[in-house]
């Protein structure tokens, strides 16, 4: 048993580095469609005017982006520039900008910010608000943002997966392992074991570790309050994911309507 595990500010899981070209053989593309089309009618539903643009937090692959991108303009922004790189092939219309999600700037606003599973990399509940304020700021008045972690403490499942795709000449395979290190603490790792089979049939083996944040539900919306929203909890709509929340902010304000309540 390791010693009690705190974030690493620097060290991203080596998925977002080295492996990064991988990651579309990992979570392929077209498995988004589904949910970005429910993050999509929930913009749609809570934007108090009609979403025209939407700001990426922790982009990825630029997976969600992928299907949301024809109604509502996507800009993108990235800590790993390998990520950046591997969305921007699918992406080429969108704006890509490399950017730390806890302290990134952009002097501007968007009618919806998206932060998906990459919400799940704040650690600490210091990390956490960080990132519901850059959030905050640029969400425009009467705008949406949308906050999905994979787990909130209440719905925590200590539990193994198995997946991956095949490519044109590469293939990847995954074991996903969740377990909670501390047992006092507000985080989990996710060990990750891939299988990368290269053009020439050679399989080489990774271990990477993700460590992530884990908050009860009623932290996450005590949070969403706290950097400036009106929180809300709406069920994750999907075919493959029951139990789940996704948490959304409404910011207060419309041009061309009342506040929030
Ligand atoms: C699982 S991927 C996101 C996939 C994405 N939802 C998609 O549609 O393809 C998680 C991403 O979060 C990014 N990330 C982690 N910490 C970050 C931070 N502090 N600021 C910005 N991005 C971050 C990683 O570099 C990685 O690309």
């Amino acid at each position: 048993m390791p010693s009690r595990l705190e974030p690493d500010p620097v060290q991203l899981p080596s998925l977002y580095r080295e492996y990064a070209e991988w990651y579309p053989l990992l979570t392929p593309v077209g498995d988004y469609a589904e949910e970005a089309a429910f993050y999509r009618r929930l913009f749609e539903a809570h934007c108090r005017h009609p979403p025209r643009t939407l700001l990426d937090l922790g982009c990825g692959g630029g997976h969600n982006a992928f299907h949301i991108k024809a109604a509502i303009a996507c800009t993108l922004v990235d800590i790993a520039p390998a990520m950046l790189a591997v969305s921007r092939r699918i992406n080429p219309e969108c704006e890509h900008l490399p950017g730390d999600m806890r302290q990134i700037r952009l002097g501007r606003t968007f009618d919806c910010v998206l932060v998906h599973d990459a919400i799940c990399y704040m650690a600490t509940r210091g990390d956490l608000a960080r990132a519901l304020a850059t959030a905050f700021v640029h969400t425009a008045p009467g705008g949406v943002a949308l906050f999905q972690p994979d787990f909130v403490t209440e719905n925590f499942d200590a539990g193994t997966e198995a997946g991956g795709s095949d490519g044109a000449d590469r293939a990847l395979r995954y074991i996903e392992w969740r377990w909670t290190p501390n047992a006092d603490g507000e985080t989990y790792l996710t060990e990750m074991a891939y299988l990368l089979r290269n053009e020439r049939g050679e399989v080489d083996v990774v271990h990477d570790r993700h460590l992530m944040g884990l908050f009860p539900r009623a932290v996450w919306l005590e949070l969403i309050r706290a950097a400036g929203f009106a929180p809300l909890a709406v069920p994750f709509e999907h075919s493959r994911a029951a139990g789940h929340e996704v948490f959304l902010g409404l910011r207060p304000g419309s041009a061309a309507g009342p506040a929030h309540e």
